[in-house]
């Protein structure tokens, strides 16, 4: 148990990118009902979640954590969860063909709402608004009303995010993941791309080995871990009240665990590890993520991993490295050999969306080729330094959406204003979803090639 520490604690510490709400006492009164409604996770699962990650961080699975920047309202539906699940799943599939491994499964989902802004305020025209801060916050629309923050949204949120997580969890354990449903997966504008035809392959493959298992005596019937999946959720917990609000002592360990998801992260912008965000994870006992972005050195990494991870537990604390395809290559060595030379396990996942933000056509968007390249980036520098590329995490969607640019199917500047949706930053359509696991699949072979070869000559 963390010294010092109650779920309240965070509040005596100054805490960024958290507004003030107009009306204190409709605050209060909304973490009081939030406190007194049902967790979403339980702790029993966030502690399989913790186990799983712990062969991550020892080179025996890998992580794939994806889904919206921002959920919203407006696009909850259960198409969108569907098509969401289905190309999660089939870049598992590629991933776990690639890396011959198990792949943890974690969404950025059910809970994704709370964002960090880079400016308090937006201007349009001769109009200055306060920025939108994610719909658990306050309203996307440009005017003033929408943009005062207003507590009800925690309750709507809470409840969009646990319908979410009855129907992935429904998905995950109903049928839907079943192996045999491999070929069913491909989106209908994922047909006829270079990545579906990738996919059938392998998918045939799949198919015929299951066939092989059925006539040896193994199918989904006697096999449950052919027909479901285990599915994480994760959410970068900002909005500390709500989180608060939702965290339990477990009846089990009598530890505490933030119940608002399986997995939460601390953003690159509230990271002071003297301030309120860094003070409420370090009494969590979930898994949780430190986002590790350009103005990360070496020894603010170890500070803080004494505090996040003073145990140094090997599930604990994911670091998910978002730097840029121009800069990984000088920013993540210096901190990979500071967290070796000092024996700390933490798992290395790469986030390539949030340092290679550019605008174009007046959109925020990412070039697939610079994704790809911070991609690349991070599995050099592991393969150089002798350390374990642990995971990927990314902002995708199983729409057809025009958010990032580039990729098979080659979306140009022009064609962003076609089908742009995102509520915050642009996402990775299924395509480029998909293409992106086939790439990161060669690299995991490429490594278990080597380290096979290396075991051989030894
Ligand atoms: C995000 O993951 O959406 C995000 C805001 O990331 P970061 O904290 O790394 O900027
Ligand atoms: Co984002």
């Amino acid at each position: 148990m963390a010294q010092n520490w109650n779920s309240a604690s965070w509040r005596q510490m100054p805490g960024l990118q958290m507004p003030a709400f107009p009306d204190a006492a409709a605050l209060a009164k909304t973490e009081d009902r939030l406190a007194s409604f049902p967790p979403l996770v339980f702790a029993g699962e966030a502690r399989r979640l913790r186990e799983d990650l712990a062969r991550v961080c020892k080179g025996e699975a890998f992580l794939l954590q994806g889904g919206d920047c921002a959920e919203s309202f407006a696009e909850h539906g259960a198409d969108n969860i569907r098509d969401f699940f289905r190309a999660f799943l089939q870049m598992a599939v590629v991933l776990t063909f690639g890396a011959s491994k198990p792949v943890v499964k974690v969404g950025r989902i059910a809970g994704q709402f709370a964002k960090p802004r880079s400016s308090d305020n937006e201007t349009q025209g001769d109009v200055t608004l306060p920025s939108y801060r994610g719909d658990i916050i306050n309203g996307i629309d440009f005017d003033e009303g929408s943009r005062i923050p207003d507590p009800e949204r925690q309750i709507m949120a809470y409840r969009q995010s646990a319908a979410t997580l009855n129907l992935i969890r429904a998905f995950a354990s109903g049928g839907y993941a079943d192996l045999n449903q491999v070929h069913e997966w491909t989106l209908d504008f994922v047909k006829n791309s270079p990545q579906a035809e990738k996919y059938e392959e392998l998918a045939s493959r799949i198919t015929e080995t299951l066939d092989f298992m059925r006539a040896v005596g193994m199918n989904p019937e006697n096999n449950p871990k052919l027909r479901e999946t285990d599915f994480y959720t994760s959410h970068e917990a900002l909005l500390l009240g709500y989180e608060q609000a939702l965290t339990r002592e477990d009846s089990l360990t009598g530890e505490h665990y933030a119940t608002s998801g399986h997995m939460i992260w601390i953003g690159d912008r509230t990271r002071q590890p003297d301030h309120a965000h860094v003070e409420y994870f370090r009494g969590i006992q979930n898994p949780i993520g430190l986002k590790c972005g350009p103005s990360m050195t070496a020894d603010g990494l170890l500070e803080l991993i004494d505090i996040l991870s003073p145990e140094n537990d090997p599930g604990r604390l994911t670091l998910i490295c978002r730097f840029g395809h121009d800069k990984v290559a000088d920013h993540l060595p210096a901190l990979v050999r500071a967290v070796e030379k000092e024996g700390r396990n933490v798992i290395w996942s790469c986030d390539p969306m949030h340092g290679n933000t550019i605008s174009a056509n007046g959109y925020k968007t990412r070039p697939f080729d610079r994704v790809m390249g911070e991609v690349n980036g991070f599995f050099d520098v592991h393969e150089e330094e002798g350390t374990i590329p642990g995971g990927v995490h990314i902002e995708m969607t199983g729409q057809n959406v025009t958010e990032c640019t580039g990729g098979a199917r080659a979306i140009s500047d022009d064609d962003l204003g076609s089908r742009y949706h995102t509520h915050c930053d642009p996402r990775l359509n299924a395509d480029q979803s998909i293409e992106l696991a086939f790439l990161v699949a060669d690299r995991l072979k490429r490594m278990h090639r080597a380290s096979n070869g290396s075991r051989v000559a030894a």
